[in-house]
C-alpha cells in the first residue's frame, strides 16, 4: 500500500468517525421536529447526498447496522485511525512527509465542502487532530513550564495544548481563500507549536514562512519537525518576544494572528503593521478574538472590509482594496 492510499484511509476513517455522531444528532433532531423517527434509508440518503457525499460507498453498510451498530463501528474506526498513524510513524521521514501532504490535500477538499453546509452541517474542526502525532507536536512539553515574562503580562497559554493551536480547518481554509499565486512571505506572530507553518510549508514550497514564538520549547518542537520533513529551507521558527521594542516585524505578504498578545503587545505589534501597510499592501489573517483588534485598525486605516469565514472565527484583512469601510 502506498502513502497516498494510507492517507486516504486515515482521512476517511477520521471523517467517518465524526460522521457517526452527526448522523445520530441529525436523527434525534428529526424526531424532535417531526414527532416520529424518519425512515432510516431515506433519512440517510439525504445526508449522503450532501454532507456525507465523500463516503457514499459506506451508506449501505450504515443502513445495514443502523444506529445501534454505531458504537461498535466507532471503536473500529478509532482503531483503524490509530493503527494507520502508528504505522506511518514507523516509516522513514520522507514517507511521513508524503503521507502528511496527501492527508492535508484531501482534508483541504473536505473543509471546502464542509463550508458549503454551514452553519448546520457536519463540523470537522477537531476531526484530524491526530495528524499532530505525525508532526510530533507534543503539547505535554508545556508541563511544569516556568517562563518569566518582562512584566508577567504576556499570554503564553501554559498547558492549554491543542485548544490554542489553529485547527487544521482554519489553516487550510485560510490557504484556500488567500489564493496566493507567486512566491510570498508568510509570518505567524506567536506561532505556538507551529501547526500553521508546518501546514503551509508542506503544501506550499513557494511560500517563505517565519513563525515567531516566545516559548523556546515550542519553537524547538516545530523546528525539529520542519527539519525532519526537510522543509526547513522555507519554514523557519524563531524564539522571539514580539513585545520588545528593538525588534522590527519584517515585511511580508501575509501575517497570521491567533489571539497572541497582551493589550500592550497588541498595540506595539499593530503599530508596526500599520507602518508596514503604508509602504506596501498585504493580508492579515486573524483567528478568534484577534479580529476585534484588527477591525478598529481597518476602519481607521481605510482597509478593505475583512472577508469572514466560519462566523468570523477566521478573517482576511486586505490592507488595500476597493471594499473599504464607510466612516
Ligand atoms: C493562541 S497561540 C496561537 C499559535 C499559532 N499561531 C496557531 O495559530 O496555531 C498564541 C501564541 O502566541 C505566543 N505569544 C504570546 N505573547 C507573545 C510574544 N510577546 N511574543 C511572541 N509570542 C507570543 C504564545 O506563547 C502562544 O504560543
Amino acid at each position: 500500500m502506498n502513502t497516498q492510499q494510507l492517507a486516504d484511509i486515515y482521512v476517511l476513517a477520521a471523517f467517518t468517525k465524526t460522521a457517526l455522531p452527526f448522523i445520530t444528532e441529525s436523527h434525534w433532531l428529526y424526531r424532535k421536529q417531526h414527532g416520529a423517527a424518519p425512515i432510516f434509508p431515506i433519512f440517510l440518503e439525504t445526508l449522503f447526498r450532501k454532507e456525507l457525499a465523500c463516503i457514499c460507498f459506506f451508506r449501505g453498510y450504515l443502513e445495514e447496522i443502523g444506529l445501534k451498530g454505531f458504537k461498535d463501528l466507532d471503536e473500529k474506526l478509532d482503531r483503524l485511525e490509530k493503527e494507520t498513524i502508528k504505522y506511518i510513524r514507523s516509516r522513514p521521514n520522507q514517507e511521513q512527509r508524503e503521507f502528511s501532504r496527501f492527508a492535508l490535500t484531501l482534508m483541504s477538499a473536505l473543509f471546502a465542502e464542509e463550508e458549503r453546509w454551514q452553519p448546520t452541517g457536519i463540523s470537522l474542526y477537531r476531526t484530524f487532530d491526530r495528524l499532530d502525532e505525525v508532526f510530533e507536536l507534543n503539547y505535554d512539553a508545556d508541563h511544569g513550564m516556568k517562563i518569566e515574562t518582562i512584566d508577567g503580562g504576556e499570554r503564553l497559554y501554559e498547558g492549554a495544548g491543542v485548544g490554542v493551536q489553529s485547527g487544521y480547518s482554519t489553516v487550510l481554509t485560510a490557504l484556500n481563500h488567500l489564493q496566493i499565486t507567486g512566491s510570498s512571505k508568510f509570518v505567524d506572530l506567536g506561532s505556538g507549536y507551529g501547526r500553521v507553518g508546518l501546514v503551509v510549508g508542506l503544501l506550499r514550497p513557494d511560500i517563505h514562512f517565519v513563525g515567531y514564538e516566545y516559548v523556546p520549547h515550542r519553537v524547538q518542537i516545530s523546528a525539529k519537525t520542519a527539519e525532519r520533513f526537510e522543509i526547513q529551507d522555507h519554514v523557519k521558527f524563531q524564539v522571539q518576544d514580539l513585545s520588545l521594542k528593538d525588534f522590527s516585524i519584517p515585511e511580508a505578504e501575509i501575517y497570521y494572528l491567533y489571539d497572541p498578545f497582551s493589550e500592550e503587545t497588541y498595540s506595539h505589534v499593530l503599530h508596526q503593521l500599520i507602518d508596514l501597510s503604508r509602504r506596501k499592501p498585504f493580508v492579515i489573517v486573524t483567528k478568534g478574538n484577534a479580529r476585534k483588534w484588527l477591525l478598529d485598525v481597518a476602519v481607521r486605516e481605510k482597509w478593505s472590509r475583512p472577508l469572514e469565514y466560519d462566523s468570523g472565527n477566521l478573517c482576511l484583512f486586505h490592507t488595500a482594496g476597493s471594499n473599504t469601510f464607510n466612516v
